[in-house]
């Protein structure tokens, strides 16, 4: 499939006004997207849970104008105009525009609201792009409505990714492959897939508790962050590893084998921070208390047996993962042990999530 798939054919329907409201969740990588080509078209395959509790709520209004010259949009964050959103949503339509080409025709009012803090370190790009790509979709299928639901949500899927690359896993649940792996068939570079093979007990309502080390500001940001992966020493070998690593959690997955998920996701991690540490210019996104709490987490786990383990972002924060069968120690440790590493003490606790929801 190409881009093409993409390219709509003239709409059916007159639609002059309207509202639309989708929610949709932000989500976590196991394997990790660090490095594009152009139009975030991603140099490895990644694999994400979709989170349940961190989401985006966005309402999209729009009227028929007169000129079709130029776009012409408003955003409110929290009721709140947000004009310095502005440029990134117009980068966006221009992206967009061949495979929505009615967007000149209205006049929209984005209003827009996260459920989690807005200064968390919590990217929102991902769950907010992949709003919007929804609310435009729900545009589109009213001017023509005989649109089949899985064209609808892969469309979705693949404005999303125009938007923030990895906001096209957000579109569904509960895992997500995006990129082309010779082992997942259908994945594809252009917009996430739900994946489609077994996948063992262990990992239903997997829990995601979120330790915020630092919500601060990122220092470098993850669009340099990929391009710092042109030219890297280590792109090619890493590239491939996730390859290797997509494909090793097959069995996993389907096995329900915690131990081999822990290794190998911890080691996602790991290397995503370890890419950052070895570009040039090098960076460093982690804090001392985000290697507290890694140490923390290695010596509970060894000392008790109990499945806990951990993902990192790009970002300080620690995503602490762990099957919902041993919720309740694990969640009596973090809080004991782990919170006091936290920016006043603040986590989220969130699960994985079967994906965005249209709002009536
Ligand atoms: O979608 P972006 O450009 O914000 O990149 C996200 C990159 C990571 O969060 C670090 C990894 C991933 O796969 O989500």
């Amino acid at each position: 499939m190409t881009e093409q798939h993409f390219i709509p054919k003239a709409h059916s329907n007159a639609v002059e006004s309207g509202k639309v409201t989708w929610e949709s969740p932000s989500n976590i990588a196991l394997v990790k997207y660090w490095g594009k080509k152009k139009d975030q078209i991603p140099e490895n395959p990644s694999i994400s849970f979709t989170l349940n509790n961190c989401k985006t709520i966005t309402t999209l209004g729009f009227s028929k104008k007169a000129s079709t010259s130029n776009f012409e949009f408003e955003i409110f964050l929290d009721g709140e105009k947000k004009d310095d959103f502005k440029p990134k949503i117009q980068i966006f339509f221009e992206r967009v525009e061949v495979y929505l080409p009615f967007l000149k025709e209205y006049k929209f009012r984005i209003e827009t609201e996260n459920t989690f803090p807005h200064s968390s370190g919590i990217a929102s790009s991902a769950s907010g792009m992949s709003a919007l790509a929804l609310c435009l979709m729900s545009l589109k299928k009213m001017l023509n409505p005989e649109m089949p639901n899985d064209y609808f949500y892969q469309k979705a899927s693949f404005l999303a990714r125009l938007g923030s690359g990895s906001a096209c896993r957000s579109i569904e649940g509960d895992l997500i492959v995006w990129g082309h792996s010779k082992a997942i068939e259908g994945s594809s570079d252009l917009f996430g897939l739900k994946y489609p093979y077994k996948v063992h007990e262990n990992f239903k309502a997997y829990q995601d508790t979120i330790l915020l080390v630092d919500k601060g500001e990122k220092q470098v940001s993850s669009t340099v962050g990929h391009n710092l992966m042109h030219n890297h020493p280590y792109a090619k070998n890493r590239f491939q590893q996730a390859h290797n690593h997509l494909e090793k959690l097959k069995p996993i997955l389907e096995l329900g084998d915690l131990d081999a998920f822990i290794a190998l996701i911890e080691s996602e991690a790991l290397t995503l921070h370890a890419m950052m540490m070895t570009s040039n210019p090098y960076f460093i996104l982690m804090k001392p208390n985000t290697l507290e709490i890694i140490n923390k987490i290695w010596k509970f786990r060894q000392e008790t047996g109990l499945h806990i383990s951990f993902t990192l972002d790009a970002g300080a924060n620690v995503h602490v993962l762990y099957p919902k069968n041993e919720a309740s120690q694990i969640l009596e440790f973090i809080k004991n042990e782990l919170v006091v590493y936290c920016q006043n003490g603040h986590y989220i606790c969130d699960q994985i999530g079967m994906g965005a929801k249209k709002i009536d």
